[in-house]
Order: C-alpha cells, then structure tokens, then sequence
C-alpha cells in the first residue's frame, strides 16, 4: 500500500512546490500517513476531508520570508504572528489547487476551514479536524520529526524527547493520537539508550 492515495495524487504534485521549506515535504508525507492510521482506528472520521487537508495544511509556509522561518515556532518565537500568515496563506493556496482538481466528494468548504485554524486554534471543532491535529503533531514523535526539530532549536536527542514528552504529548487531541506518539518515544528513547545498556553502564 502506498502512502498517498490515487485520489490525492493530482493535489500532492500540486502542492509541492510550496512544499519544500523547513522538510514540509517529508513532514506533509509522514503526517498523511499519520493521518490515515488515525483514521483506521476512528471510522466515523471522513477521509475525503482528513486526507486533503494534512496534505495542503502547511502550503502557506512558503509564503513566509524563509530568514524569519526558524523564528515563528519554538518556546520563546521572536515572531508567532507568523504562524497565522502561513494559516491564512495556506488556505489562498489550497483554496487554488482545490478547485483547479475539484476533486469527487471532497467537501472544499470543511477542508480550508480545518487548514484555516490548524495551528491557532488547540481544540478540535470536529473529529475531522482532530484527525489533522493529531496526525500534524504525531509527526514531531516520527524519527524525521525528532531529528528536524532537534536541528531547528540546536538540542540533543534526549532534550528533544523530554521536551516532547511533557510539551507536546499533553495536548494530543485523541487517545489513538496519544499512543502513537508515545511509541515513537519510548522507542527512540531505547534506541538511544540500547548501547549503554548492552555495555552494561545503565543496569539500575
Ligand atoms: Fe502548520
Ligand atoms: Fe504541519
């Protein structure tokens, strides 16, 4: 199985091109997948809205002078307000592609509504929307999501995983959400520690 269904193909070479700041592209890939194991695991959530959504929630990036990218996020931003530009951006651009394919039973209006407050807003106003939360934050815990945020804040693993543990872990939408980050760090974090461990410095 692919990770990217037929269906949202078109949308993917669309998006693209607004895809490759700050690893959006991979970060877009691992979250989609994300996505669709969240909602195997919630049927009642409506993967013609989930699905284009996580892969065009980010576009708006790319409208954001790349020199200032590295201060929108983080603990102390110098300029949070960007992250509502790339909100807003995002959803002119999704908005663009979204109607140029006007992809079958794709509900356009519940797609760029979800886009709009992906990262604004923390509750979720539908499980659609829990899903996108859930599978845009699960990807921090993911190898690719731990190794670029270490990059962008200049710390260790340890720090990383610690700081996603009692930052980011909290405010998982959903239980699935919950597990699935927390397996990602327990594993890194007995992968981290294994040599130790089989030299036998850690035994207590
Ligand atoms: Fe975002
Ligand atoms: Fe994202």
């Amino acid at each position: 199985m692919r990770t990217l269904l037929p269906r949202d193909l078109p949308l993917w070479h669309d998006a693209r091109g607004f895809l490759d700041v700050r690893s959006n592209d991979v970060h877009t890939l691992i979250s989609y997948g994300l996505a669709r194991a969240l909602c195997a695991e919630h049927p009642q959530a409506d993967t013609s809205v989930v699905l284009p959504a996580i892969l065009l929630h980010d576009v708006g990036w790319k409208r954001v002078d790349p020199a200032l990218l590295s201060e929108a996020v983080g603990p102390n931003p110098k300029h949070p307000e960007l992250v509502r530009v790339h909100e807003i951006e995002g959803v002119r651009i999704a908005d663009g592609i979204l109607q140029r394919h006007t992809p079958e039973g794709v509900d356009i209006a519940q797609v760029l509504d979800i886009i709009d407050t992906h990262d604004t807003v923390k509750q979720a106003k539908s499980l659609n929307d829990a899903m996108v939360k859930d599978a845009d934050k699960c990807w921090r815990f993911t190898p690719h999501g731990v190794a670029t945020i270490a990059g962008w804040f200049g710390d260790g693993l340890a720090e990383t995983l610690d700081m996603l543990e009692d930052f980011v872990m909290p405010s998982m939408l959903t239980d699935t959400g919950r597990a699935m980050a927390r397996g990602f760090i327990v594993a890194a974090r007995a992968q981290m520690e294994s040599d130790d461990y089989l030299k036998g410095h850690s035994d207590e």
